[in-house]
Protein backbone atom coordinates (compact mmCIF):
# COMPACT_ATOMS: atom_id res chain seq x y z
CA UNK A 1 0.00 0.00 0.00
CA UNK A 2 1.57 3.37 -0.92
CA UNK A 3 2.19 6.27 1.59
CA UNK A 4 -0.32 8.93 0.60
CA UNK A 5 -1.06 12.37 2.42
CA UNK A 6 -4.45 13.79 2.37
CA UNK A 7 -5.80 16.91 4.03
CA UNK A 8 -9.10 17.59 6.03
CA UNK A 9 -10.83 20.49 6.72
CA UNK A 10 -14.70 21.51 8.43
CA UNK A 11 -16.55 24.18 6.80
CA UNK A 12 -19.42 25.70 7.50
CA UNK A 13 -21.45 25.79 11.10
CA UNK A 14 -20.23 22.99 13.49
CA UNK A 15 -21.78 19.92 14.37
CA UNK A 16 -21.33 17.44 17.27
CA UNK A 17 -19.67 14.34 15.99
CA UNK A 18 -17.43 16.50 14.02
CA UNK A 19 -14.46 15.44 16.20
CA UNK A 20 -15.54 11.72 15.67
CA UNK A 21 -15.13 12.07 12.06
CA UNK A 22 -11.60 13.99 12.78
CA UNK A 23 -10.35 11.05 15.13
CA UNK A 24 -11.58 8.43 12.75
CA UNK A 25 -9.92 10.29 9.66
CA UNK A 26 -7.05 10.59 11.50
CA UNK A 27 -6.67 7.04 12.88
CA UNK A 28 -7.25 5.43 9.91
CA UNK A 29 -5.07 7.14 7.65
CA UNK A 30 -2.31 6.72 9.76
CA UNK A 31 -3.43 3.10 10.65
CA UNK A 32 -2.08 2.54 6.84
CA UNK A 33 0.91 4.58 6.76
CA UNK A 34 -0.76 7.87 5.74
CA UNK A 35 0.32 11.57 6.55
CA UNK A 36 -2.59 13.68 7.46
CA UNK A 37 -2.93 17.53 7.68
CA UNK A 38 -5.53 19.03 9.28
CA UNK A 39 -6.89 22.42 7.92
CA UNK A 40 -7.43 25.16 10.33
CA UNK A 41 -10.66 27.26 9.70
CA UNK A 42 -12.49 25.72 6.56
CA UNK A 43 -11.04 26.74 3.43
CA UNK A 44 -9.94 30.13 4.78
CA UNK A 45 -6.96 27.39 6.07
CA UNK A 46 -5.99 26.80 2.65
CA UNK A 47 -5.62 30.34 2.11
CA UNK A 48 -3.28 31.57 4.94
CA UNK A 49 0.16 30.98 5.99
CA UNK A 50 -0.56 29.27 9.34
CA UNK A 51 -3.37 27.20 8.38
CA UNK A 52 -2.08 23.54 8.60
CA UNK A 53 -1.41 21.38 11.13
CA UNK A 54 -0.12 17.84 11.29
CA UNK A 55 -2.30 15.58 12.80
CA UNK A 56 -1.45 12.01 14.60
CA UNK A 57 -2.88 9.36 16.71
CA UNK A 58 -1.79 11.65 19.51
CA UNK A 59 -3.74 14.77 18.66
CA UNK A 60 -6.89 12.88 18.13
CA UNK A 61 -7.00 11.38 21.92
CA UNK A 62 -10.11 12.40 23.95
CA UNK A 63 -11.62 14.36 21.56
CA UNK A 64 -15.00 11.40 20.67
CA UNK A 65 -16.57 13.14 23.26
CA UNK A 66 -16.11 16.64 22.64
CA UNK A 67 -18.27 19.10 20.57
CA UNK A 68 -16.78 21.81 18.24
CA UNK A 69 -14.36 20.82 15.69
CA UNK A 70 -10.59 20.86 17.05
CA UNK A 71 -9.85 22.28 13.69
CA UNK A 72 -11.77 25.47 13.78
CA UNK A 73 -14.60 26.25 11.14
CA UNK A 74 -15.50 28.70 9.03
CA UNK A 75 -18.51 29.81 6.36
CA UNK A 76 -16.78 32.87 5.29
CA UNK A 77 -14.09 31.32 3.09
CA UNK A 78 -15.19 30.16 0.08
CA UNK A 79 -12.55 30.44 -2.51
CA UNK A 80 -14.50 31.34 -5.58
CA UNK A 81 -16.11 34.19 -3.34
CA UNK A 82 -13.87 35.19 -1.04
CA UNK A 83 -15.24 38.31 0.86
CA UNK A 84 -12.42 41.21 1.44
CA UNK A 85 -12.82 44.73 2.28
CA UNK A 86 -12.18 47.20 -0.45
CA UNK A 87 -13.02 51.05 0.29
CA UNK A 88 -15.05 50.52 3.18
CA UNK A 89 -17.18 47.46 1.43
CA UNK A 90 -16.76 44.11 1.47
CA UNK A 91 -16.25 42.74 -2.29
CA UNK A 92 -15.89 38.76 -3.42
CA UNK A 93 -13.14 37.50 -4.97
CA UNK A 94 -12.80 34.33 -6.96
CA UNK A 95 -9.73 32.44 -5.06
CA UNK A 96 -9.73 29.30 -6.16
CA UNK A 97 -7.26 29.37 -8.32
CA UNK A 98 -4.67 29.67 -5.08
CA UNK A 99 -6.10 27.37 -3.37
CA UNK A 100 -5.73 24.62 -6.30
CA UNK A 101 -2.10 25.75 -6.19
CA UNK A 102 -1.80 25.49 -2.41
CA UNK A 103 -2.93 21.55 -3.31
CA UNK A 104 -0.55 20.63 -5.74
CA UNK A 105 2.29 22.54 -3.54
CA UNK A 106 1.24 20.53 -0.73
CA UNK A 107 1.47 17.51 -3.01
CA UNK A 108 -1.81 16.14 -1.79
CA UNK A 109 -3.45 12.78 -2.90
CA UNK A 110 -6.76 13.89 -1.29
CA UNK A 111 -8.64 16.81 0.01
CA UNK A 112 -11.42 15.72 2.46
CA UNK A 113 -13.96 18.15 3.05
CA UNK A 114 -16.84 17.63 5.98
CA UNK A 115 -19.28 19.96 5.40
CA UNK A 116 -22.68 20.87 4.56
CA UNK A 117 -24.35 21.47 1.26
CA UNK A 118 -22.36 25.01 1.13
CA UNK A 119 -18.78 23.29 1.69
CA UNK A 120 -19.65 20.16 -0.65
CA UNK A 121 -20.71 22.59 -3.36
CA UNK A 122 -17.22 24.33 -2.84
CA UNK A 123 -15.47 20.51 -2.94
CA UNK A 124 -17.45 19.54 -5.52
CA UNK A 125 -16.10 22.92 -7.72
CA UNK A 126 -12.60 22.36 -6.47
CA UNK A 127 -12.93 18.74 -7.85
CA UNK A 128 -13.73 20.18 -11.37
CA UNK A 129 -10.53 22.26 -11.15
CA UNK A 130 -8.82 18.79 -11.08
CA UNK A 131 -8.53 18.30 -7.23
CA UNK A 132 -9.08 14.95 -5.43
CA UNK A 133 -11.82 15.62 -3.38
CA UNK A 134 -14.01 13.21 -0.87
CA UNK A 135 -17.08 14.82 0.92
CA UNK A 136 -18.46 14.12 4.10
CA UNK A 137 -21.89 15.13 4.91
CA UNK A 138 -22.56 17.23 8.09
CA UNK A 139 -24.81 19.58 9.37
CA UNK A 140 -27.17 19.85 11.90
CA UNK A 141 -29.84 20.68 9.65
CA UNK A 142 -29.89 17.33 8.05
CA UNK A 143 -30.69 18.60 4.74
CA UNK A 144 -28.40 17.11 2.81
CA UNK A 145 -29.25 15.02 -0.46
CA UNK A 146 -28.03 11.85 -0.97
CA UNK A 147 -27.77 10.21 2.45
CA UNK A 148 -30.55 9.16 5.07
CA UNK A 149 -28.57 11.21 7.52
CA UNK A 150 -25.73 13.63 9.08
CA UNK A 151 -24.15 13.64 12.08
CA UNK A 152 -24.53 16.34 14.18
CA UNK A 153 -28.85 15.90 13.64
CA UNK A 154 -29.30 13.33 16.12
CA UNK A 155 -27.18 15.73 18.89
CA UNK A 156 -29.52 18.68 17.70
CA UNK A 157 -32.51 16.82 18.22
CA UNK A 158 -31.62 15.46 21.37
CA UNK A 159 -30.91 18.79 22.68
CA UNK A 160 -34.07 20.24 20.83
CA UNK A 161 -36.28 17.55 23.21
CA UNK A 162 -35.08 17.90 26.57
CA UNK A 163 -35.66 21.47 26.21
CA UNK A 164 -39.07 20.99 24.92
CA UNK A 165 -39.51 18.38 27.93
CA UNK A 166 -38.23 21.19 30.28
CA UNK A 167 -40.94 23.72 29.06
CA UNK A 168 -43.88 21.37 28.91
CA UNK A 169 -44.08 21.14 32.64
CA UNK A 170 -43.94 25.02 33.26
CA UNK A 171 -46.29 25.54 30.57
CA UNK A 172 -48.60 23.03 31.98
CA UNK A 173 -48.31 24.54 35.14
CA UNK A 174 -49.09 28.20 33.95
CA UNK A 175 -51.73 27.77 31.57
CA UNK A 176 -49.76 28.98 28.12
CA UNK A 177 -48.43 28.66 24.82
CA UNK A 178 -44.85 27.91 24.88
CA UNK A 179 -43.25 29.07 21.39
CA UNK A 180 -39.83 27.15 21.12
CA UNK A 181 -37.91 28.25 17.95
CA UNK A 182 -35.74 25.42 17.18
CA UNK A 183 -32.99 25.87 13.88
CA UNK A 184 -32.88 24.06 10.62
CA UNK A 185 -32.57 26.36 7.67
CA UNK A 186 -35.09 25.79 5.03
CA UNK A 187 -35.28 22.06 6.09
CA UNK A 188 -37.97 20.98 9.35
CA UNK A 189 -36.39 17.82 10.35
CA UNK A 190 -34.94 19.57 13.69
CA UNK A 191 -38.70 20.53 14.33
CA UNK A 192 -40.39 17.26 12.93
CA UNK A 193 -38.52 14.97 15.20
CA UNK A 194 -37.51 16.76 18.15
CA UNK A 195 -40.91 17.94 18.13
CA UNK A 196 -42.61 14.81 17.66
CA UNK A 197 -40.68 13.35 20.13
CA UNK A 198 -41.11 15.99 22.60
CA UNK A 199 -45.05 15.81 22.27
CA UNK A 200 -45.40 19.30 20.34
CA UNK A 201 -48.99 20.06 20.02
CA UNK A 202 -48.44 22.19 16.94
CA UNK A 203 -44.92 21.85 14.83
CA UNK A 204 -43.98 24.04 12.10
CA UNK A 205 -42.24 23.71 9.60
CA UNK A 206 -40.72 25.37 6.39
CA UNK A 207 -41.82 22.69 4.34
CA UNK A 208 -45.58 23.81 5.17
CA UNK A 209 -46.94 27.19 5.45
CA UNK A 210 -49.23 28.14 8.22
CA UNK A 211 -52.04 29.68 8.97
CA UNK A 212 -52.77 31.45 12.06
CA UNK A 213 -56.28 30.39 12.33
CA UNK A 214 -55.35 26.48 11.98
CA UNK A 215 -52.77 27.34 14.61
CA UNK A 216 -55.52 28.77 17.27
CA UNK A 217 -58.22 26.05 16.53
CA UNK A 218 -55.80 22.99 17.68
CA UNK A 219 -55.29 25.71 21.09
CA UNK A 220 -59.31 25.70 20.88
CA UNK A 221 -59.74 22.25 20.76
CA UNK A 222 -57.07 21.26 23.57
CA UNK A 223 -58.73 23.67 25.55
CA UNK A 224 -62.20 22.10 25.16
CA UNK A 225 -60.81 19.05 26.26
CA UNK A 226 -58.99 20.78 29.49
CA UNK A 227 -55.63 21.19 28.70
CA UNK A 228 -55.28 25.26 28.93
CA UNK A 229 -51.41 24.88 28.03
CA UNK A 230 -50.03 24.18 24.55
CA UNK A 231 -46.39 23.39 23.23
CA UNK A 232 -45.67 25.05 19.37
CA UNK A 233 -42.40 24.18 17.87
CA UNK A 234 -41.93 26.25 15.18
CA UNK A 235 -38.69 25.97 13.15
CA UNK A 236 -36.70 29.04 12.25
CA UNK A 237 -37.79 29.28 8.45
CA UNK A 238 -40.83 28.50 8.73
CA UNK A 239 -43.79 31.02 7.45
CA UNK A 240 -47.11 32.12 7.15
CA UNK A 241 -49.51 30.73 3.88
CA UNK A 242 -49.99 33.54 1.19
CA UNK A 243 -47.37 35.84 1.07
CA UNK A 244 -46.18 35.48 4.76
CA UNK A 245 -41.93 35.66 4.30
CA UNK A 246 -39.02 33.81 6.48
CA UNK A 247 -38.22 36.08 9.66
CA UNK A 248 -34.67 36.71 9.37
CA UNK A 249 -32.43 38.48 12.29
CA UNK A 250 -30.30 40.39 9.69
CA UNK A 251 -31.19 40.47 5.57
CA UNK A 252 -26.93 40.97 5.25
CA UNK A 253 -25.31 38.54 3.31
CA UNK A 254 -21.96 40.62 3.01
CA UNK A 255 -20.00 37.95 4.76
CA UNK A 256 -21.66 34.64 5.16
CA UNK A 257 -23.26 34.88 2.21
CA UNK A 258 -26.78 33.94 3.80
CA UNK A 259 -29.30 35.42 5.24
CA UNK A 260 -29.34 34.66 9.02
CA UNK A 261 -32.50 33.11 10.06
CA UNK A 262 -34.07 33.91 13.48
CA UNK A 263 -36.68 35.65 15.09
CA UNK A 264 -40.12 33.51 14.17
CA UNK A 265 -40.97 32.33 17.21
CA UNK A 266 -41.20 36.11 18.74
CA UNK A 267 -42.94 37.01 15.98
CA UNK A 268 -45.33 33.88 15.79
CA UNK A 269 -46.11 34.73 19.94
CA UNK A 270 -47.23 38.21 18.92
CA UNK A 271 -49.26 36.92 16.00
CA UNK A 272 -51.09 34.18 18.65
CA UNK A 273 -51.98 36.41 21.21
CA UNK A 274 -53.09 38.81 18.68
CA UNK A 275 -55.70 36.24 17.90
CA UNK A 276 -56.02 34.30 20.71
CA UNK A 277 -56.58 35.00 24.17
CA UNK A 278 -53.95 33.56 25.96
CA UNK A 279 -50.44 34.31 27.23
CA UNK A 280 -47.13 33.30 25.30
CA UNK A 281 -43.64 32.66 25.88
CA UNK A 282 -40.74 32.59 23.59
CA UNK A 283 -37.41 30.39 23.74
CA UNK A 284 -34.99 30.61 21.20
CA UNK A 285 -32.75 27.63 21.12
CA UNK A 286 -30.17 28.78 19.01
CA UNK A 287 -26.85 27.78 18.77
CA UNK A 288 -27.37 25.38 22.36
CA UNK A 289 -28.07 23.19 19.62
CA UNK A 290 -25.11 22.75 17.93
CA UNK A 291 -23.01 22.26 21.48
CA UNK A 292 -22.43 19.38 23.71
CA UNK A 293 -21.20 16.11 24.13
CA UNK A 294 -22.18 14.54 21.05
CA UNK A 295 -24.89 11.27 21.02
CA UNK A 296 -24.21 7.53 20.59
CA UNK A 297 -25.79 8.12 17.20
CA UNK A 298 -23.55 10.81 16.13
CA UNK A 299 -20.32 9.46 17.17
CA UNK A 300 -20.93 6.06 15.57
CA UNK A 301 -22.55 8.00 12.52
CA UNK A 302 -18.97 10.02 12.35
CA UNK A 303 -16.60 7.47 12.99
CA UNK A 304 -18.18 5.36 10.24
CA UNK A 305 -18.22 8.11 7.94
CA UNK A 306 -14.70 8.98 8.84
CA UNK A 307 -13.55 5.49 8.04
CA UNK A 308 -15.49 5.42 4.61
CA UNK A 309 -13.99 8.41 3.03
CA UNK A 310 -10.37 6.94 4.17
CA UNK A 311 -11.78 4.19 2.32
CA UNK A 312 -12.31 5.88 -0.56
CA UNK A 313 -9.60 7.67 -0.93
CA UNK A 314 -7.89 4.53 -1.25
CA UNK A 315 -10.03 2.53 -3.60
CA UNK A 316 -9.62 6.38 -5.93
CA UNK A 317 -13.02 7.30 -5.61
CA UNK A 318 -12.58 10.75 -5.62
CA UNK A 319 -15.41 13.48 -6.42
CA UNK A 320 -18.20 11.74 -4.55
CA UNK A 321 -19.59 11.84 -0.48
CA UNK A 322 -19.68 9.12 2.22
CA UNK A 323 -23.19 8.33 2.80
CA UNK A 324 -25.66 6.35 4.91
CA UNK A 325 -28.61 4.85 3.22
CA UNK A 326 -30.52 1.92 4.39
CA UNK A 327 -28.04 1.86 7.49
CA UNK A 328 -25.27 1.14 4.81
CA UNK A 329 -22.07 2.87 4.39
CA UNK A 330 -22.27 3.74 0.46
CA UNK A 331 -21.29 7.25 -1.39
CA UNK A 332 -22.71 9.16 -4.51
CA UNK A 333 -20.81 11.93 -6.99
CA UNK A 334 -21.04 15.55 -5.46
CA UNK A 335 -22.64 16.37 -8.88
CA UNK A 336 -25.95 14.54 -7.56
CA UNK A 337 -25.90 15.99 -4.36
CA UNK A 338 -25.44 19.22 -4.56
CA UNK A 339 -27.10 22.55 -4.92
CA UNK A 340 -30.59 21.34 -3.81
CA UNK A 341 -31.71 20.63 -0.26
CA UNK A 342 -33.53 17.16 1.39
CA UNK A 343 -36.55 18.11 2.73
CA UNK A 344 -39.46 17.16 4.70
CA UNK A 345 -42.02 15.43 2.64
CA UNK A 346 -45.14 17.88 3.27
CA UNK A 347 -47.63 14.43 2.56
CA UNK A 348 -45.23 12.03 3.65
CA UNK A 349 -45.49 9.04 6.23
CA UNK A 350 -44.31 10.67 9.20
CA UNK A 351 -46.12 14.15 9.14
CA UNK A 352 -49.46 11.83 8.79
CA UNK A 353 -49.06 10.10 10.87
CA UNK A 354 -48.19 12.95 13.73
CA UNK A 355 -51.67 14.30 11.87
CA UNK A 356 -53.28 11.61 12.65
CA UNK A 357 -52.62 11.79 15.90
CA UNK A 358 -53.64 15.25 16.44
CA UNK A 359 -50.43 17.20 15.71
CA UNK A 360 -50.89 20.64 13.90
CA UNK A 361 -48.96 21.59 11.26
CA UNK A 362 -50.73 24.73 10.99
CA UNK A 363 -52.45 23.81 8.05
CA UNK A 364 -56.36 22.80 8.32
CA UNK A 365 -57.31 19.06 9.46
CA UNK A 366 -58.37 16.85 6.91
CA UNK A 367 -60.90 14.71 7.51
CA UNK A 368 -59.26 11.50 8.86
CA UNK A 369 -57.06 13.36 11.14
CA UNK A 370 -57.94 13.03 14.62
CA UNK A 371 -58.95 15.62 17.25
CA UNK A 372 -57.40 14.81 20.00
O1 LIG B 1 -26.72 25.01 9.09
C1 LIG B 1 -26.63 24.89 10.46
C2 LIG B 1 -27.18 26.11 11.15
O2 LIG B 1 -27.06 25.93 12.53
C3 LIG B 1 -28.61 26.47 10.76
O3 LIG B 1 -29.55 25.66 11.39
C4 LIG B 1 -28.65 27.93 11.15
O4 LIG B 1 -29.61 28.66 10.43
C5 LIG B 1 -27.28 28.39 10.79
O5 LIG B 1 -26.43 27.25 10.80
C6 LIG B 1 -26.71 29.42 11.74
O6 LIG B 1 -25.50 29.82 11.24
P1 LIG B 1 -24.47 30.76 12.02
O7 LIG B 1 -23.59 29.86 12.82
O8 LIG B 1 -23.76 31.46 10.94
O9 LIG B 1 -25.27 31.67 12.92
Amino acid sequence: MSRRRIALLTGGGDAPGLNAVIRAVVKSAVGRGWEVLGIRDGFEGLLSRSGLMPLVADDVRGILQTGGTILGSSNRGDPFRFPEEKDGKVVRVDRSAEVVAKIKTLSLDALIVIGGDGSLSIAQRLGEMGVPVVGIPKTIDNDVVGTDLTFGFNTACQTAMAAIDRLHTTAASHHRVMVIEVMGRDAGWIALKAGASGGGDVILIPEIPYSIQAICQKFAEREARGARFSLVVVSEGAHPEGAGKVVAQTADKSRTGYERLGGVGHALAREIEDSYDTECRVTVLGHVQRGGTPTTMDRMLGTRFGVGAVNMVEAGEFQRMVALRCEQITSAPLADVTGALKLVDPDGEEVRALESIGVSFGRPRRGSEADV
